[in-house]
């Protein structure tokens, strides 16, 4: 059987949607649960594309103990020096270096004649090769390329040194046949091919990423390049959890499996779930909230009589446990570590501190805590960001006939500062009272509010993503914040607080090189 390489993009390609980025702890938080769900390489970043990127990408590489950390980088001497510099303390590093190849990219995005991207394509291998031995090249918008072409800078570049060889859809624009009979046709126009890893990196713009990532195992594929949650630029990118679990599934058809650890599937994308607050649909294959519920009486039925006849594959494979054991306020620390454990975390004594100070505020609040209350105070105390600013106390004063009020006080390094804001309902207030506390405009982009468990008595889930319109660095970041409490007002005004410390931080991170120097 076939071992595929799992190369997990969702720190790079995946960041890169709206509404996914993430700061360099959320990252690393992120990059470890990558490495205990056993993937093959992680791109953990593109270190040349600000110091934030190139910092993180090097913590990453520091950091894991298995996997390849790659970073990405543009066909130029200045990313490959970057790149080869952030991933020089891996365990085993990979530069992964592009180019685009098709007619329209190299017409209007490079400005380059073909002769010219060969050219750049080589140097910029050779270049890698001197930092590392492991170099990947993609062929950026390989499947709208001439495949005459391809052939032959992909045999250049393999004889540059290039061990992987990425074949991209970039545009999401081929159908599985087509993929497969594209791959094929390169292989036999380029027999170098054969002599090192072929990898796939899908876009679903058209819904055929893991469709196309699949045709591709039967091309000869050995690495498919992909997103938990299917998180990336556009539509995303092939999803990593159903590309594995269509394998696993249907080896009789493919003959291949993945080093995957099937039962972290469902921890691991939970954990980008919180960290970005970007949900998935609950219909979504694999660990969509719906994925394993049996709605109709004819499905129920079948079900109770043997699982087989509407389930094929089973919930505990991707880590999905029945057991759902409740606590309360009279369940101890002991109680509460040893149920954080058995969810999979491993979290120091003062993290411990921390949660289960919060697990009693909320126990003393609703009669029963349930896992993803638990999930959920652990996720927000590991992250951990200097807190410039700290919800005080809040007072509200609202109704549908007078001018809602919301007076907010915040202590900034111990010292408080109020402030009262106005607004249509009670949160709208308690936001611009918190503009008046930051004493600058800040951009709400997003705000979402989600009860975590059911009934009137739940933890409110909340939401708000912030970015400052007059940062001047290079990457201006767009941060999020999370707040939880049966309260929701005070849910929202601890999400903004985290996101205004988040903010704070990341633009520490982000200065313009100028200004970084002075500080
Ligand atoms: O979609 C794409 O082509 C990419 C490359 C950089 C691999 O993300
Ligand atoms: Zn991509």
């Amino acid at each position: 059987m076939k071992q595929i390489k799992i190369f997990d993009t969702t720190l790079r390609d995946g960041e890169q949607s709206p509404g996914c980025s993430m700061n360099s702890k959320e990252k690393l938080e992120m990059a470890k649960q990558l490495d205990k769900l056993g993937i093959d390489v992680m791109e953990a970043g593109f270190a040349a594309s600000s110091p934030g990127d190139f910092n993180s990408v090097k913590e990453i590489a520091e950091a894991m103990k298995d996997c390849t950390v790659a970073s990405l980088a543009r066909a130029v001497a200045g990313d490959i020096d970057k790149a080869g510099e952030a991933v020089k303390g891996a365990v085993s590093p990979r530069i992964h270096t592009f180019i685009a190849t098709s007619p329209i990219h190299m017409k209007y995005k490079l400005l380059m004649e073909p002769d010219a991207v060969v050219e750049a394509a080589v140097g910029a291998v050779k270049r890698a090769k001197k930092f590392v031995s492991d170099v990947e090249f993609s062929a950026e918008d390989a499947t709208r390329s001439d495949t005459d072409f391809l052939a032959r800078i992909i045999d250049a570049v393999i004889k540059a040194g290039a061990t992987t060889i990425n074949l991209p859809d970039t545009v999401g624009y081929a159908a599985p046949d087509e993929y497969y009979n594209f791959l094929m046709e390169v292989r036999k126009k380029c027999p170098a091919l054969d002599d090192v890893v072929l990898s796939v990196h899908c876009h679903n713009d058209l819904g055929l990423a893991v469709a196309n990532s699949l045709a591709a195992v039967k091309a000869g594929a050995g690495q498919m390049e992909c997103t938990i949650n299917g998180i990336g630029e556009r539509a995303g990118n092939a999803a990593l959890e159903e590309i594995v679990m269509a394998l696993k599934t249907r080896k009789d058809i493919f003959d291949a499996d993945t080093n995957i650890t099937t039962t972290e599937i469902m921890r691991t994308s939970k954990m980008l779930t919180r960290i970005t607050g970007v949900k998935v649909q609950p219909n979504k294959a694999i660990v969509g909230e719906n994925a394993f519920a049996h709605e109709a009486g004819i499905h129920q039925d079948g079900m109770l009589k043997n699982k087989a006849t509407y389930e094929i594959i089973s919930p505990e494979s991707i880590g999905i446990t029945e057991k759902n054991l409740v606590l309360g306020k009279h369940s101890g620390r002991a109680a509460l570590k040893a149920r954080i454990e058995e969810l999979g975390y491993n979290i120091s004594d003062e993290e411990l501190n921390v949660a289960f100070k919060k697990f009693k505020d909320i126990a003393d609040k609703k009669k029963k805590v349930y896992d993803s209350d638990i999930e959920a105070i652990v996720t927000k105390e590991t992250v951990k960001i200097p807190k410039v600013y700290e919800l005080f106390r809040f007072v509200s004063n609202s109704g549908n006939t007078i001018t809602t009020t919301t007076a907010v006080c915040l202590k900034k390094n111990g010292k408080e500062i109020e402030r009262i804001g106005t607004g249509d309902g009670p949160i709208d207030a308690a936001f611009d009272a918190m503009g008046k506390i930051v004493g600058k405009e800040l951009n709400i982009e997003d705000y979402r509010l989600q009860s975590i468990t059911q009934g009137g008595d739940a933890l409110g889930d909340a939401t708000v993503i912030l970015s400052d319109p007059e940062f001047e660095g290079r990457k201006k970041p767009r941060v999020q914040g999370r707040g939880l409490s049966t309260d929701v007002i005070e849910a929202s005004l601890t999400a903004y607080v985290n996101a205004v410390n988040k903010l704070i931080y990341e633009e520490n991170q982000n200065k313009p090189a100028a200004a970084a120097e002075q500080n």
